[in-house]
């Protein structure tokens, strides 16, 4: 299928084929300006927190991993669902993980820096979460073994990101609305980076595991009504590009 390209700040897109971002953790200066980019997605942090509440089956004595937390906004918005002492995040990035303790540190928190390939933490998790981050790995294989490893019996490994299969009009809907070149990039850059959904169930196949896939990415009518006043006033327009985003669902 001839796909359209797209152009910000230099980067042309090339869908044909995934083409990894020239960094795997956001580090220095580039970790600092991707926690403080202007392109608003809180509503995509509740209703992701929302809806892994639901799928993982959570309850308030849950425990939690987040890897790639960030700047630390999806556990910010979990701390309001589960004990925040129950849950850890960590990123390979010093500047995001400093950044993530400085902002919601005091929810009680953990947060630390490590890498998804070096992970050093309990291995009784009910739900490990990977946010918009799963494309910056260049091996899925050993991502996805590595991303279980820290879950308990019955656990959720929950990963939500983009899809290289979305389709040319949500990614011009999406690009168009981000005002910023360099975050507009930094979009087209990821979408060029991930997967394509039938790629990551073929890992997963070859894993020998099993999993549920949510494409395009739907959220329940619970979740919609608890986040209606502010999908109302959605500058980006999220919902309405559901193909740009999978959910994968790998129970331990
Ligand atoms: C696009 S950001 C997403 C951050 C956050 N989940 C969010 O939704 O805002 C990707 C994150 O993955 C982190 N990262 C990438 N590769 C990593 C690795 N191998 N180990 C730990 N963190 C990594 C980066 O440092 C960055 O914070």
């Amino acid at each position: 299928m001839n796909r359209q390209t797209f152009s910000r700040e230099g980067f042309i897109t090339d869908l044909s084929r995934r083409i990894l971002e020239p960094e795997e953790v956001i580090g220095g200066e580039e970790g600092v300006k991707y926690a403080n980019r202007k392109d608003d997605r809180t509503l995509t942090f509740r209703m992701v927190a929302f809806d892994v509440v639901e799928r993982a089956h959570l309850t308030v004595d849950s425990r939690i991993l987040e890897v790639c937390c960030g700047a630390g906004q999806l556990v910010h918005e979990l701390s309001k669902f589960v004990k925040p002492q129950n849950i850890i995040a960590v990123d390979g990035s010093k500047e995001l993980i400093e950044i993530a303790k400085s902002r919601y540190g005091s929810d009680g928190i953990r947060f630390e820096v490590q890498n998804v390939h070096d992970l050093n933490v309990p291995g009784n998790f009910d739900c490990v979460v990977c946010k918009d981050s799963f494309h910056h790995f260049p091996d899925p294989k050993t991502a996805i073994v590595e991303l279980m490893k820290p879950l308990k019996n019955g656990g959720l490994l929950y990963i939500f990101d983009l899809v290289r299969n979305a389709s040319d009009e949500s990614i011009n809907t999406r690009q168009s609305a981000i005002l910023d070149d360099h975050e507009a990039m930094r979009f087209l850059r990821s979408v060029n980076a991930s997967l394509i959904t039938k790629e990551f169930i073929q890992v997963v196949s070859e894993l020998g595991l099993n999993i549920e896939v949510i494409y395009p990415l739907t959220y329940s009518e619970a979740n919609k009504k608890n986040n209606e006043e502010s999908i109302k006033l959605d500058k980006i327009k999220e919902i309405n590009t559901a193909d740009l985003f999978a959910v994968y669902l790998l129970r331990n």
